[in-house]
């Protein structure tokens, strides 16, 4: 029999969550096969976490600079407060930390991020201004799982946005975080149906 609870999720934080916030609604809709359990920060001053507090979600912050150039050691704290909620799944949204072989190794198969491209093209940072430089027809964003490579993981769903004639990076980078707001609760809700059914 499948496990029936929801899926207990924690998603990684460094700014204003709008991804976040998207996760967090859907997974209180009735009959979610997750539920945000934990929203973490590495910057005590980012946006999202009154959001999610708002919304009533529990929040910590880990501040990096805390550890000097110690990266994993930073990453051992984050995992001590994902351990102390018994989460399950990690959702990155717009978590701006290069993450180390250590958290991703202990997070395989298990960490998901969102990436405004259409992956492969344009992994790292500058995406939209790049996709217009480059004259594409359409932008959008990724699901992938994480991997140790930047933005190189598995692709779990994508969405499309078509690139108009007087685009600007921010009125791109606006629509696409949009189809984001739709895509990443759809795609992490299809993998968490997944994990209970294995
Ligand atoms: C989103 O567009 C997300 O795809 C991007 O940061 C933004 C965060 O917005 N992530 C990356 O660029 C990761 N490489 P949000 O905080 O409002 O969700």
């Amino acid at each position: 029999m499948p496990d029936p609870r929801p899926v207990r999720v924690a998603v990684l934080i460094s700014g204003a969550g709008s991804n976040m916030a998207a996760l967090i609604d859907a997974g209180q809709q009735d009959g979610a096969p997750f539920e945000v359990v934990l929203v973490l920060s590495n910057k005590p001053d980012a946006g999202g976490l009154a959001v999610a507090q708002a919304k009533g979600v529990a929040t910590a912050t880990v501040d990096h600079r805390a550890f000097g150039t110690d990266r994993q050691a930073h990453e051992q704290a984050l995992d001590a407060a994902l351990t102390a909620h018994d989460v399950e799944v990690v959702a990155l949204a717009g978590y701006m930390r290069l993450l180390t072989p250590w958290l991703v190794g202990r997070w395989s198969d298990r960490m998901l991020n969102i990436h405004p491209s259409l992956l492969p093209k344009y992994p790292g940072l500058d995406t939209h201004a790049r996709a217009i430089a480059a004259g594409d027809a359409e932008a959008g964003c990724s699901v992938h799982l994480v991997t140790e490579g930047v933005d190189e993981g598995p692709v779990l769903g994508q969405s499309a946005v078509p690139v108009q004639a007087d685009d600007t990076p921010a009125s791109l980078s606006q629509r696409v975080l949009a189809a984001e707001h739709a895509l990443y609760p759809r795609t992490l809700a299809d993998f968490c149906r997944q994990i209970r059914s294995l």
